[in-house]
């Protein structure tokens, strides 16, 4: 179809030529690029030749300086036609008009013509541009309306049908435009319409088409490969503006922390990014340190969450030129319970008075711990044991508080250990030891080591000398517990007791301020008071008994018979008396007691040695023999009393013996007892009626004794002694009652001891000493006497004598 479409135009072409060129050399016009065998035009008939004998003429056609035949003679019909392509460009190239000059050559006769043959362009070429790709490199920094140039197409075709317009590919950036030089040349530009950005697009390819005017139209395109060049128009950009990270406390050394990370959209150099820290706390400097390569932020330091629970580091990125950007690190420290809770004692009563009652607060506790949240609570105790407990006061305050009563005296001083813990994991805790002392209060009297003391003290102690001694313990401090001792006023056998007795007010020796005498006193009691020296003073009373004890200080006392020179009695002694019969009894006693007064009778001399014996402990003079008829009427005993004590003391008496039966015989009691020789009647008529008399009355006194000793066997042996009136007796007898003890006793039974049943009535009768006054002589009635007994009947002496 097209083939035809472009023959028909060209027949028409081919019609007009003929007709321009009818005259002078032969002149034909053809299109180029026909088809061999199209017809040019008809030599036969333009040069006037016969068509027969074109062929007997050998007509042909020659092109000047050229073998190949572009065009032939048809011979029969005359025609010249295209015998090969003809492509103008390849003869004329550039020029405007193409005549290619032909030769006709005719034999026979020889005839030449010159034909010329006018060769129109055909639209057959399409503009061409010299390269397939044109790669420019542009700066993207470069100014809007910078101009690159371009090589422009060419179309080997002219005219018309050479290049007419260019056409660039729809871009944001460039614009295409046709300059010409003033040589005339073509060259276009690529004018930069918009700013590059390297980063935006690194490169483009536009498509530059050139387009000729002929018809049809041909073009011809060129990739115009534009690579933007990078400029350092980019500051590196973090990947985030502010990077968090979470670094538990006490992190090691090296421990990567976070990592930064910064990119730069330019290229090379100008991509390269370092960073560095730019703004950072004094505080925060040491800890961190930053690889200015990688961007890897890590421990450089001690991490303490209790010194910074959070830090803000700024990053700077640089690039290669010097762009920068910065971004914020948050890090924040996690809590590691790394403290232990610290105890303060805020507060403290020491020491205590022993007195405050249970609950009172003696001092405040704070804890603290640095760590946070559940690695500062903090639990407090206390050590079992002591009386103390802690309250939860405000916040983190503990009380101190008494449990229970205080007593210094017991516990002095508390070592209480206050642990506190706090709850984290693992817990830590810590203890801190408080020290209290409980002061002293005067709440403990003194007390005395013994509920009651006993001194002894022997008769006749020097004034001055010790009795003995008190403690009494007082377990108070100081002044609270020093004890100072005094005797309690009072009286001692109506004296005050101050002139008995001394203490010593530092020792507690209690001191004799006088000699003692025991047959004066035996005992008395002392009230000692212990009192200490607080405010006010505390006191307690003991009794201190003092016992004195005999001393042999006292010789017997003979009471009976009288004493030599003052005696007138004499005793008769049937004549028919037999041995062993009782004749008379030496009554002593003795002031002093026990082995002192402990009495022994012996006869130190006698008118007839073998007649009379007295009995050792009794004082029982008794016949040793049958009286006879040959013995001497007058007898004269010497006695002799020893005590027992240790020297014993001793007395002597004498004794008138008158054997006799008969009262006349008795002489003049006067006359015996002054002059023998001169009363001995009268003397025996007074012994005859005592003697009856004592008969008589040891008589009933035996019959009431027995009816005694039938209930109470001890009195057996009593023999009248009691006769003698109480009012006789030395005066500390008198307080043998009161005293009541084993000692008093003594004293009362060695008096006993000395009555003897014949001799008493006679003795009381015919005593006639000062001592016994007459009121009291005899008061006693024998019915009397078992009241008497029976309140010595605790005494156990009796029966052994
Ligand atoms: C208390 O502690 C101190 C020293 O820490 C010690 O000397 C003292 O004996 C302790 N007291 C008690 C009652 O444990
Ligand atoms: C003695 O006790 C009193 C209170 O009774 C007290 O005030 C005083 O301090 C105590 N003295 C000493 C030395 O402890
Ligand atoms: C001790 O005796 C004195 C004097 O009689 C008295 O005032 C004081 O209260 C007594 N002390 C005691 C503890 O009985």
């Amino acid at each position: 179809m097209h083939l035809r479409s472009v023959l028909q135009s060209y027949g028409f072409v081919f019609f007009f030529v003929v007709v321009r060129y009818a005259h002078g050399d032969l002149s034909y016009s053809v299109q180029e690029e026909l088809k061999r065998g199209s017809v040019i035009g008809n030599i036969a008939k333009d040069l006037g030749l016969e068509v027969g004998r074109l062929s007997a003429r050998k007509a042909r056609v020659d092109m000047e300086g050229n073998d190949r035949q572009y065009i032939g003679i048809n011979l029969r019909s005359g025609d010249l036609v295209v015998a090969e392509r003809i492509d103008r460009e390849e003869h004329c190239g550039e020029k405007p008009s193409c005549v290619l000059k032909f030769e006709l050559l005719l034999e026979n006769p020889l005839e030449l013509h010159r034909l010329s043959l006018q060769v129109q362009d055909v639209n057959d070429n399409a503009p061409i541009f010299p390269k397939d790709t044109v790669k420019l490199e542009i700066r993207e920094s470069a100014d809007k309306g910078a101009r690159y140039r371009i090589n422009a197409a060419h179309d080997a075709d002219i005219g018309k049908n050479s290049v007419e317009s260019y056409i660039l590919e729809q871009n944001p950036h460039f614009v295409f435009s046709i300059q010409t030089t003033s040589a005339g040349s073509r060259y276009g530009e690529l004018v930069l319409d918009k700013e590059l950005d390297r980063e935006e697009q690194q490169e483009m390819k536009l498509l530059l088409t050139a387009v000729d005017g002929g018809s049809p139209q041909r073009s011809g395109t060129v990739v115009i490969h534009v690579i933007v060049l990078d400029a350092n128009d980019n500051a590196p950009v973090f990947t985030e503006a502010v990077y968090t990270a979470t670094l538990p406390e006490n992190s090691p050394m090296k421990t990567p922390v976070t990592t930064v990370r910064a990119s730069d959209a330019d290229e090379g150099v100008n991509g390269e990014v370092t960073y560095e820290i730019s703004r950072i706390s004094d505080k925060s400097r040491n800890l961190f340190s930053l690889d200015e390569k990688t961007g890897e932020i890590s421990v450089s330091g001690d991490i303490d969450y209790e010194e910074g629970p959070r830090y803000e580091v700024f990053v700077e990125a640089k690039d290669g030129y010097g762009l920068s950007s910065e971004a914020k690190v948050i890090i924040d420290i996690t809590d590691v319970n790394d403290n232990a809770p610290v105890i303060h004692l805020k507060s403290l009563t020491n020491p205590i008075p022993e007195n405050v009652s249970p609950g009172t607060e003696v001092g405040i506790i704070n804890v603290q711990d640095r760590d946070s949240e559940s690695n500062r609570q903090v639990r407090c105790s206390i050590q079992q044991g002591a009386p103390f407990k802690l309250v939860p006061s405000i916040k983190n305050y503990y009380s101190l508080v008494t449990t229970g009563q205080l007593d210094r005296e017991l516990v002095s001083d508390y070592n209480i250990t206050i642990t506190a813990t706090d709850e984290g994991s693992p817990p830590l805790s810590s203890s801190k030891s408080v020290q209290l002392s409980v002061a002293d209060i005067n709440d403990n009297p003194p007390v005395f080591e013994d509920q009651s003391y006993s001194a002894y003290v022997s008769e006749n102690n020097k004034p001055g000398s010790t009795l003995c001694s008190v403690t009494a313990r007082d377990p108070d401090w100081r002044q609270n517990g020093t004890v100072i001792y005094s005797v309690l006023p009072g009286e001692v056998n109506g004296a005050p007791v101050s002139s008995y007795v001394s203490v010593n007010g530092d020792t507690g020796v209690i001191h004799a301020v006088r000699s003692f005498d025991y047959e004066q006193l035996m005992s008395f009691k002392v009230q000692v008071m212990a009192r200490d020296n607080g405010s006010p003073p505390l006191s307690s009373n003991v009794t201190v008994s003092v016992f004195v004890s005999d001393v042999n200080d006292n010789s017997p006392q003979i009471l009976y018979p009288a004493p030599e020179g003052n005696s007138f009695m004499t005793e008769l002694v049937p004549k028919a008396a037999h041995g062993g019969s009782l004749v008379s009894k030496v009554i002593a006693v003795d002031a002093d007691s026990g082995q002192n007064a402990w009495l022994s009778y012996e006869i130190v001399k006698s008118t007839d040695p073998g007649l009379f014996t007295i009995g050792v402990h009794s004082g029982e003079i008794r016949t040793q023999r049958d009286i006879s008829e040959s013995d001497s009427m007058k007898q004269n005993l010497i006695v002799a009393v020893k005590d027992n004590g240790q020297p014993s003391l001793s007395a002597t008496c004498s004794m008138y013996l008158l054997i006799s039966d008969n009262l006349a015989e008795v002489p003049e009691l006067k006359d015996i007892s002054y002059d023998e020789k001169n009363s001995k009647l009268t003397s025996y008529l007074i012994i005859a009626l005592v003697s009856v008399s004592t008969f008589f009355l040891t008589f009933i006194i035996i019959i009431l004794g027995v009816r005694f000793c039938r209930r109470r066997k001890p009195r057996l042996l009593f023999d009248g002694a009691v006769a003698i009136p109480s009012a006789y007796l030395p005066p500390n007898y008198a307080d043998v009652d009161s005293t009541g003890t084993l000692r008093s006793a003594y004293n009362y039974d060695a008096y006993l001891t000395t009555g003897s049943r014949t001799s008493d009535f006679k003795f009381v009768t015919s005593y006639n000493d000062n001592t016994l006054p007459a009121d009291q002589t005899l008061r006693k009635s024998p019915s009397d006497f078992a009241d008497v007994f029976g309140d010595s009947d605790g005494s156990p002496e009796v029966g052994t004598i």
